[in-house]
């Protein structure tokens, strides 16, 4: 996958409009090639399905277009759909939300579940297609470029489940499964969380095999890190900044204890620093938001800094203590500088996936995604076996530059329709 990848990237850094990669061309011979390009799309149920998602704009809390048109697709191939609709927050404005729920007949709690998320990073962009990049001219299928908000993530991923299970289900009507196209991944994982919350989920589990589907360069995921937020504040006093003696500075006080944070990157365990693991290496840190102070002349009697550490083992509570701790030594605790860590529940601790289906490279990724915010009531009992898997890189996921390849898309196919099938083997009804 590295190669075309590369591919990915090289048509879309030399070119903002189609085609422009290649050799300048007569109009005629351009109009001739988007004609192919499109042609490949239209002859695919597949591609065809993935650009009309990609196409409805669905960035976070804006999903009903997109999850109306998967339900109307899913009626039409004979499934059963349910609207699991997420309560609202009272939000002026706020749309209809839901996650999209999906069986065969009134098996309404499949053995097997495939799940991804609807939802988009802004700002949206248009769908559009690519020939491949090659000098010596020659064209390859699979190599065509399809650009556009989604395309990679996750509405790859949506795609490509979708036709794994319908063909599973094509070549073997009793498969027990069920797909769940949940909402807000993006923001804060609300559609997973409900489903988590909901009759849907119940204990002990229902399923015994999940598989998430985020772009994962089409490998199984071992793991992904897991993350925290917290704030800095530092109360000062304000003077005018002639007498600067009269008051007390945030900012000077809120620096040097940031610039500690970032160090705690780098410091082993045992003194004090951030946990490391064999799995996913550094636990690292990001002072991603800062604010403080009034004017050029005024001594800032306030300032505070918004921190995500990416975290490579322990809990969430484990790495909390560790930055408690940090500030406290750093300050002596004098309370000049102060760490608000807001919900204690929040947050993810790291989170560890299956990797035993035969065929495919393993990795380890550090984004978060909805693995962390389904509760799996299965204490005590056989695991619940866990999958993360799609197509597409998360390199260019969120960038003005996502897209993804045929060959991929195609190929996250088949990849789904082997962990189905090493999962009904597993647990053979
Ligand atoms: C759905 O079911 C109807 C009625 O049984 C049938 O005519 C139609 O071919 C089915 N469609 C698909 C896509 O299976
Ligand atoms: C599906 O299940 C039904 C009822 O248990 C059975 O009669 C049928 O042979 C099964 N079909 C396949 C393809 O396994
Ligand atoms: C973290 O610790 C707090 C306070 O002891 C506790 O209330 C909370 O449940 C813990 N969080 C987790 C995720 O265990
Ligand atoms: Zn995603």
């Amino acid at each position: 996958m590295k190669s075309s990848h590369r591919s990915i990237l090289a048509v879309l850094a030399g070119t903002t409009t189609v085609l422009s990669a290649q050799q300048p061309l007569g109009e005629a011979v351009q109009q001739q090639t988007h004609t192919k390009l499109e042609e490949i799309i239209i002859s695919s149920p597949l591609l065809s399905f993935h650009r009309n998602i990609v196409e409805i704009p669905s960035i976070s809390e804006s999903e009903k277009n997109v999850g109306e048109y998967i339900i109307d697709f899913l009626h039409s191939q004979n499934l059963t759909v349910e609207k699991q609709i997420i309560p609202g927050t009272g939000k002026e404005n706020e749309k209809e939300r839901f996650n999209v729920y999906v069986y065969t007949g009134e098996n309404r709690y499949p053995d097997i579940l495939l799940t991804s998320h609807i939802d988009t990073v802004p700002p949206y962009i248009p769908y559009s297609l690519h020939s491949p990049f090659r000098r010596s001219g020659a064209f390859n299928r699979e190599d065509l470029v399809i650009a556009g908000r989604g395309s990679v993530d996750a509405k790859g991923s949506v795609a490509a489940i979708i036709f794994a299970a319908l063909e599973t289900l094509n070549e073997n009507p009793n498969a027990s499964l069920g797909l769940l196209f949940d909402v807000g991944e993006e923001q804060s994982g609300a559609g997973m969380r409900h489903f988590s919350d909901s009759d849907l989920n119940l204990t002990p589990p229902t399923y015994h095999t999940i598989i998430f589907g985020e772009p994962t360069e089409l490998s199984l995921v071992a793991g992904h890190k897991g993350g925290i937020r917290f704030k800095v504040i530092a109360n000062g006093k304000a003077a005018h900044s002639g007498y600067p003696w009269l008051g007390k500075s945030a900012i000077s006080a809120i620096l040097p204890v940031l610039q500690h944070l970032e160090e705690l990157e780098d410091i082993g365990f045992e003194d004090g620093g951030l946990i490391s693991s064999e799995l996913f290496g550094k636990s690292t840190l990001n002072i991603g938001l800062l604010s403080g102070g009034l004017a050029a002349n005024v001594v800032p009697a306030y300032a505070e800094a918004t921190v995500s550490v990416r975290l490579a083992g322990g809990s969430t509570n484990d790495t909390r203590r560790i930055i408690q701790r940090a500030v406290d030594r750093f300050t002596g605790g004098d309370g000049s500088v102060v760490v608000d860590f807001g919900d204690l529940e929040g947050g993810a601790a790291p989170q560890y996936l299956d990797v035993d289906v035969d065929g495919f490279d393993v990795i380890t990724v550090n984004y978060g995604t909805d693995v962390s915010s389904l509760d799996i009531h299965d204490e005590g009992i056989k695991k619940v076996k866990r999958y993360l898997y799609g197509p597409g890189s998360i390199h260019v996921a969120h960038g003005d530059n996502e897209a993804i390849t045929v060959g991929e898309l195609e190929e996250a196919v088949e990849g789904y329709k082997r962990l189905i099938s090493a999962a009904l083997e597993k647990y053979p009804r």
